[in-house]
């Protein structure tokens, strides 16, 4: 969604003609095929800005969307999906989260996984003023689990090979992750949500498996498992086709190459990018540089930065980075000032509780040999136990891009906006946390903001291990290893201004007169009516422009 235009996704049953209907006007995108499924981007465009306008689809002519009210579909009952055009000179209000697992709403699945507090967002917008409404959401990573799967995942997998078999209850290919996705995104209320409320999103570890990309070593194991070529390829191809083919605007999904085979297809049978989308793939997965899932936004006084720290990482021994050299200087071009607010969505941390950030960097030097063989046999293991593969466990990055967090915060890269905001997940809780440097009225605060889990709580005693670890254990222990020699100093301190929480919730972020407000809501189950929780506040911090 941007001023004048609207990309809405869809996924059909057959090859087919889909037709979005706004005011008096419709537009229309022919299917493309993906491993025998059919999906289409309708672009909307030459829109008013600011705008609130009802939508209804049809399939070569038939309604489809929104449900008829005497279909027996649940959807039928919300209001009607909208296409609301950003309004020029309005202050951004974004939501943003992570980690979601896609289990039932009742209450079996609110006692295993607690309230979805999307979904909750979702019933809560369904009776709300249009104008409290978040203008889009971001999703940060963890939007679908291949690796820890559900049971009726598990059921899907069991209907079409033996789960015995590698990679048992894990996903082997694209077929599983469309039902994945499924899964995950068509819960009427979600399916609502997406369809009126612009998104975003970027990946983490979990689309793919746990600890992706972490270490050469870890990459050499994996790709070791003969089923493991074919869960990448299926990974990244359905991460194109179900995530990121929506996070660009019209004009740079044009800049695509796999996009323009698509819409430069000529004829009237549906284009089949099963081969390219999997050669594509597939060279993403080998070649960090060969494709760049990362992308950015402006918005009125914001600009969103979302960078992938997963796929771009180079791992080959003696070049450990977290970005490869396209990504590290497509970050450098956008690290700029001149706007009120730099928001830079990142899946993982930047800034993690300052004993876990040098916990990582020592895991680092230990694994990369600094202290012998046995060391880094050991730093190996731990790095990988405890997750240890942040930001902070990538130092030379993590060095780069504070610098430039900080030039960016001096007024050296344009006019210093009020702050440089990090957007993060993946850690099971949440927090906001601030850089300490020298106060001047025309520096920037930096920020780091984690929003995780939507709903993926950590069991209760892992909340108190992580708390402990994250704050208490971690604290000495890396007042200590920072002192080491081989373990580099960060360019400044942080501190915690609020959190840790754990519960699982939806974060929203707002450009405000009096400076950046930071709010975190969660869903609550009253009365036992656990389909309908109503959405509370858990946080409210407002960050007072300097
Ligand atoms: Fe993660």
């Amino acid at each position: 969604m941007d001023e004048t235009s609207a990309s809405v996704w869809v996924e059909t049953r057959e090859s087919s003609r889909v037709t979005l209907h706004a005011g008096d006007r419709s537009w229309d995108a022919r299917t493309f095929a993906a491993h025998g499924h059919h999906y289409a981007m309708v672009v909307a465009d030459g829109l008013q800005p600011g705008t609130i306008t009802p939508y209804t689809m049809t399939i070569d002519g038939a309604p489809v969307w929104p449900p008829a009210r005497d279909s027996g579909d649940e959807g039928a009952k919300y209001p009607p999906s909208v296409i609301p055009t950003m309004k020029p000179g309005k202050p951004l209000r974004m939501a943003f989260g992570s980690c979601r697992t896609s289990v039932g709403h009742d209450r079996g699945g609110n006692k295993s996984h607690g309230v979805d507090a999307l979904r909750s967002l979702a019933l809560k917008m369904a009776t709300d003023a249009q104008e409290r409404w978040p203008d889009l959401v971001l999703f940060l990573g963890d939007q679908v689990y291949a690796d820890e799967t559900t049971e009726p995942m598990q059921e899907f997998i069991r209907s079409r090979r033996d789960i015995e078999e590698p990679p048992g209850a894990e996903l082997k290919d694209y077929e599983e992750y469309a039902f994945l996705y499924h899964l995950a995104w068509s819960d009427p209320l979600i399916r609502w949500l997406l369809s009126t409320l612009p998104s975003s999103m970027i990946f983490d570890d979990h689309d793919v498996r746990d600890d992706w990309n972490t270490s050469y070593q870890w990459r050499q194991e994996i790709e070791a498992l003969d089923w493991w070529q074919e869960r990448i390829v299926s990974g990244l191809g359905s991460y194109w086709v179900y995530q990121h083919l929506g996070n660009l605007s019209p004009a740079q999904r044009e800049d695509d190459v796999l996009w323009q085979r698509v819409i430069r297809h000529e004829g009237a049978d549906e284009f089949d990018i099963t081969a390219e989308l999997d050669d594509l793939a597939d060279r993403a997965n080998r070649e960090p540089e060969a494709y760049s899932w990362s992308y950015s936004r402006e918005f009125t006084d914001a600009r969103l930065v979302v960078v992938d720290s997963r796929a771009a990482r180079v791992l080959e021994p003696g070049r450990r980075h977290l970005l490869d050299d396209h990504e590290s200087k497509w970050l450098d071009q956008q690290m700029r000032g001149d706007v009120k607010h730099l928001l830079i969505g990142t899946s993982l941390p930047f800034l993690l509780p300052a004993g876990l950030h040098y916990l990582e960097a020592w895991s680092e030097a230990l694994a990369q040999g600094d202290w012998g063989p046995v060391g880094a046999e050991q730093g190996e293991k731990v790095r990988r136990t405890v997750d240890l593969e942040h930001w902070a466990a990538f130092q030379e990055a993590f060095q780069e891009v504070a610098k430039m967090a900080m030039e960016v915060a001096d007024g050296k890269r344009g006019k210093a906006p009020e702050t440089v905001t990090f957007l993060s997940g993946d850690v099971h809780h949440s927090y906001l946390a601030e850089v300490k440097r020298e106060k001047q009225p025309h520096t920037s605060r930096i920020l780091q903001a984690v929003c995780s889990p939507i709903r993926n709580p950590l069991a209760r005693k892992m909340r108190f291990a992580t708390a402990a670890l994250s704050y208490a254990v971690a604290g000495p222990i890396g007042k200590v290893v920072a002192r080491s020699a081989k373990v580099p100093n960060a360019p400044f301190g942080w501190h915690n201004l609020a959190g840790p929480w754990f519960d699982n919730s939806i974060a929203v972020v707002e450009d405000r007169s009096e400076g950046l407000s930071v709010r975190w809501y969660t869903g609550k189950v009253k009365r036992g009516d656990h389909l309908h929780p109503r959405l509370e506040t858990m946080a409210d911090v407002l960050v007072a422009r300097r």
